[in-house]
C-alpha cells in the first residue's frame, strides 16, 4: 500500500536534521538533502527528530494503543503506527507492506537451556518478507520517493535484499541488488528474485557488495538502502516503541540482538534512548550484542577497550576489519560493519556488552529456539548461545527479565536445519587452497529423519524407541 501524494510538499517545517555523528564535526544537513555519510568528516549520520518530552508521556502511550484498532492502513503498520516521532510529515508517500505488529513468545526451554528462571524472544521473522529488515524499508522506500530516487540498490547477505526487492516494487521503484556470488541462502535469493529485483551476484564478500553501493551512492538517480542510511535505522527503531508496549512499559534488564552490519543495535539503542528521553521510561535496558565467532570485529574490539574510561572516551576511531570472514549464520557473515560506532556507543551506554559464540553455540541454541515451536535462522539463535554465556559469566543473573530479538523465520535458511538434523552440517574452514579441512558441527539437539518399512508395525516400534 502505497498513500502516494501527486508532489512532494515543497515547503514545510522538516521533522528534524541528519546529524553527523563525530562530535567533533557535528555537521546537520537537511531531510531532503540525500547524504548517507558526511561530505564533511565521512562518519556517518543519524537523525535527530526533535523529540519534545510531553507533559503527561502516558498521553502518547494512550495515542499508540489507541491506533491499534483504527482501520486506517497506515495505523495498521506497526512503523507508521509510531508516526509521531518519525522524522515524515503527514503527506509523506507512506509505503507499507503490514510491517511490524510481530508477537514476543514466552521460550521456556531456551530459558532454562540459558539458565534463566524465564525468557522472552520478540519475532522479527513474523514480517512480511521474514526478518526484520521490514520495518526500516517501509521508512526507507518512503523517503526514496520523497527524495525523487529512480533505483533503489542495496549490499546484501539475504535479507535486506528481499525486504528491499519487495518494498521497492510496492513503492514501483526499481531495484538492485549486491549478492556476494554463492554465500546467500537459496530461499532469500528467491524472494529477491519473486520480487522483481535485478539481482546481481557479486565474485566477492558482503563487504565487497558494501563498497561498491557506497560508490553507487554518488550517482543522483540511485538510493542507498543499507543500514548506512539513516532513514532505515529510523523504522528499525520502532521496535523498542512496540517492545515496550508489549512489556506494559515495564523496562527488561537485557535486551539482546545479533550483530552484522550493526544497524539493528543501533536502532534499537536510539529507539529506548528516545523513550527515555520522552519520559516513557525511566531506565536502558542493558544492550547487548551477540556476533558470531568468525566474523565479531566489534566483540573483538569490545574486549580490548579500557573498562575504566568514559564511555565516549572509549570509542576509538577506527576498527581493525576481519578480512575474511567465516561463518555459517551467512546473514552475519559480514567482516567490516558499517554501523559500529553508532552501535558500540549504545551498547556502553546502557551497560550492555558485545561478545562472540561459535558455530557450535549457535547451531545448538538454534535448535533449541526450535524445540520451543520458535524456530529462527541462524543469525538470530546468536542470541540465545549469546545469553547462556553471559549467564555463565555473572552478566545475567538467572531471575532478570530478558528479551532477545529473533531477527530472521526459519524457514529463510532450510538447508542449514536440515544438515544440523541430519549430522552434516560443517564450516568450510576458508582457506582458499583447500589446505584445511571443513569442521564438522555435530549437533547435541539432532533430530535427524528415520527410514521405516510401511507397515504398522514398523511405525509402532519407532514410536515406541522415541518414547
Ligand atoms: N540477523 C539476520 C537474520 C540478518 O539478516 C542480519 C543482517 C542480522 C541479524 C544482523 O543485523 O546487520 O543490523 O547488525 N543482514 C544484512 C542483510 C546484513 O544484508 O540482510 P545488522
Amino acid at each position: 500500500m502505497v498513500e502516494k501524494v501527486a508532489h512532494a510538499p515543497k515547503k514545510e517545517t522538516e521533522k528534524g536534521v541528519q546529524r553527523c555523528v563525530n562530535r567533533a564535526c557535528g555537521a546537520t544537513y537537511g531531510l531532503r538533502e540525500r547524504v548517507y555519510v558526511c561530505p564533511r568528516c565521512g562518519e556517518t549520520l543519524e537523525i535527530d527528530c526533535r523529540l519534545v518530552r510531553p507533559h503527561e508521556p502516558s498521553a502518547l502511550r494512550k495515542h499508540w494503543a489507541a491506533k491499534t484498532t483504527s482501520k486506517l492502513p497506515r495505523d495498521a503498520s506497526g512503523v507508521w503506527r509510531y508516526h509521531d516521532v518519525l522524522p515524515f510529515s503527514e503527506t509523506a508517500p507512506f509505503v507499507t507492506l503490514f510491517e511490524g505488529n510481530t508477537p514476543v513468545f514466552h521460550a521456556p526451554l531456551s530459558a532454562k537451556y540459558c539458565g534463566l528462571s524465564d525468557l522472552r524472544l520478540k519475532h522479527q521473522g513474523y514480517n512480511p518478507t521474514g526478518s526484520f529488515k521490514d520495518t526500516g524499508m517501509a521508512a526507507a522506500m518512503t523517503q526514496a520517493l520523497i527524495s525523487g530516487a529512480r533505483t533503489a540498490v542495496c549490499a546484501s547477505t539475504g535479507n535486506t535484499a528481499a525486504s528491499l526487492a519487495a518494498y521497492a516494487s510496492r513503492a514501483e521503484l526499481q531495484s538492485a541488488i549486491l549478492l556476494p556470488r554463492g554465500q546467500v541462502s537459496p530461499a532469500k535469493l528467491a524472494q529477491s528474485l519473486d520480487y522483481g529485483a535485478l539481482v546481481l551476484e557479486i565474485d566477492g564478500n558482503f563487504d565487497d557488495c558494501m563498497r561498491l553501493v557506497q560508490e553507487l551512492g554518488d550517482d543522483p538517480s540511485i538510493y542507498v538502502a543499507n543500514s548506512i542510511n539513516p532513514f532505515r535505522i529510523e523504522g528499525q527503531k520502532t521496535v523498542a516503541y512496540e517492545m515496550m508496549e508489549q512489556c506494559l512499559w515495564q523496562v527488561p534488564d537485557h535486551v539482546v540482538v545479533p550483530g552484522g552490519n550493526m544497524g539493528n543495535s543501533t536502532a534499537l539503542g536510539k529507539g529506548f534512548q528516545e523513550l527515555l528521553d520522552l519520559g516513557l521510561i525511566k531506565r536502558l535496558p542493558k544492550l547487548s550484542v551477540i556476533q558470531a565467532e568468525g566474523a565479531a570485529p566489534l566483540a573483538r574490539l569490545f574486549a580490548s577497550l579500557d573498562p575504566n574510561s568514559a564511555d565516549d572516551e572509549r570509542i576509538p576511531e577506527k576498527l581493525a576489519p576481519v578480512a575474511n570472514p567465516q561463518t555459517l549464520a551467512t546473514a552475519i557473515k559480514i567482516g567490516a560493519p558499517v554501523s559500529w560506532k553508532k552501535a558500540l556507543r549504545a551498547v556502553l551506554r546502557s551497560g550492555g556488552k558485545i561478545i562472540a559464540v561459535s558455530e557450535q553455540e549457535i547451531a545448538d541454541a538454534k535448535a533449541m529456539i526450535g524445540r520451543d515451536s520458535i524456530g529462527c535462522e541462524p543469525a538470530s539463535a546468536t542470541t540465545v548461545a549469546g545469553i547462556k554465556k553471559l549467564v555463565a559469566s555473572g552478566h545475567i543473573r538467572h531471575r532478570e527479565d530478558v528479551v532477545a530479538v529473533l531477527t530472521g523465520h526459519a524457514l529463510k535458511d532450510p538447508d542449514y536445519m536440515i544438515d544440523y538434523h541430519r549430522g552434516t552440517l560443517s564450516l568450510d574452514s576458508g582457506a582458499k587452497d583447500g589446505s584445511a579441512p571443513p569442521q564438522p558441527i555435530l549437533g547435541a539437539f539432532r533430530n535427524a529423519p528415520e527410514r521405516v518399512a510401511a507397515t504398522k508395525a514398523a511405525i509402532l516400534e519407532s514410536l515406541e524407541r522415541r518414547r
